[in-house]
């Protein structure tokens, strides 16, 4: 079964291919950002991402598709992201891949977007099978779910206020990084000196597996305001942000896996791309004797890939649904 997977829930137009006979997989994946179009806004502007999902979209499709070899004819179904997101711009994907299905007679498959970053690890090799558990780490996301089989999910923890990804957007931008902060947040860190400043691990002293890191992004603040404002000052903070959030978030996978009994931990979403959260939690995966599974950094962030690949699975299981255009902004997993 060969399946197009679309997704448009923020700032990213992705498509791919997704191919589940045997030895095939992805065939093809392509990702056009908006960052530049948002930069100098300092964010996302929604009614921005949604023209853009609809100048880029078609011609992103067509590539995909010339990438993969293939023609329209030959897809079995479309796989789109229904939500969490921006409304706008996810009825720009919904819309698309319903007419794409429609014209084609093949079946459309709504796609949870954070099933699509849960289940992008699954598409390397030698995959992990459930039951394990999951770390999503994304912009909007920072939850812990014990995945007992694929579509069944059990939330074990979740941020109370800012995500992962948030926070590190949030501290780039207050110490004047331009958007989007975290990955620059992260570059920066690499030239900061380990230990010059210590943030705390937000409720790590407490037993439980949720989080809280917008007070952490206040303390930065306090310190990038009584510091010289040097640029190996702002390194040295960087680092002492990332690593409280990499501490916070491999205290709080450890205690998941023993609470799920698992010593599998499956890492997924944008933050699943930092370098030092990677190194970690394989580290510490290992020392448990377990493993750690990671998505290749380029299908941790936004893509049509693991879209594809959820409405695969999906599609094969026999779901899919009747014409209607519906998407969700706020939706449970
Ligand atoms: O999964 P994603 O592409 O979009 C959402 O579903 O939110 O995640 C984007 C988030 C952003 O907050 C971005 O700053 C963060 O992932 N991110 C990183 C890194 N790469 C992306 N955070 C820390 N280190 C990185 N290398
Ligand atoms: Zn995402």
């Amino acid at each position: 079964m060969r399946v197009l997977g679309i997704e448009t829930s923020c700032d990213e137009t992705g498509v791919a291919v997704y191919d589940t006979a045997p030895g095939a997989g992805l065939l093809a994946h392509a990702v056009y950002s908006q960052i530049a179009l948002h930069a100098e806004y300092g964010g996302v502007v929604p009614e921005l991402a949604s023209r853009d999902h609809v100048r880029k979209l078609l011609p992103l499709v067509r590539q995909t598709l010339a990438e993969a070899g293939l023609a329209p004819a030959d897809l079995d179904g479309v796989a789109y992201t229904a939500g969490p997101g921006l409304v706008g711009a996810l009825l720009v994907g919904a819309g698309t891949a319903r007419a794409l299905a429609w014209a084609l007679d093949v079946p459309a498959v709504a796609v949870h977007h954070m099933e699509g970053h849960l289940l992008a690890p699954l598409m390397e090799d030698n995959p992990p099978a459930p039951p394990f558990v999951a770390l999503l780490v994304s912009g909007g996301h920072t939850q812990l779910v014990a995945v007992e089989a694929i579509g069944r999910y059990r939330l074990l923890g979740e941020t109370l206020d800012d995500a992962a990804g948030e926070a590190f957007d949030k501290t780039a931008k207050l110490m004047g990084l331009p958007y989007p902060g975290g990955p620059q947040l992260a570059a920066l860190a690499e030239r900061g000196t380990p230990g010059a400043f210590r943030f705390a691990r937000p409720m790590t002293d407490r037993p439980g597996l949720d989080f809280s890191f917008s007070g952490l992004k206040t303390q930065v603040l306090l310190a990038w305001q009584q510091s010289d404002q040097s640029e190996q000052t702002r390194a040295d903070i960087a680092r002492g942000f990332e690593d409280a959030v990499v501490d916070t978030l491999a205290i709080k996978c450890g205690r998941a896996l023993d609470a799920a009994g698992s010593d599998t931990l499956v890492i997924a979403g944008g933050v699943g791309a930092n370098k030092r959260l990677r190194a970690r939690l394989q580290e510490m995966c290992a020392r448990r004797g377990g493993r750690a599974c990671f998505p290749r950094p380029s299908l941790c962030t936004d893509n049509g890939a693991m879209i594809a690949f959820a409405g695969a699975l999906r599609l094969e299981a026999g779901q899919h649904e009747d014409t209607s255009v519906r998407v969700t902004p706020r939706w449970d997993m």
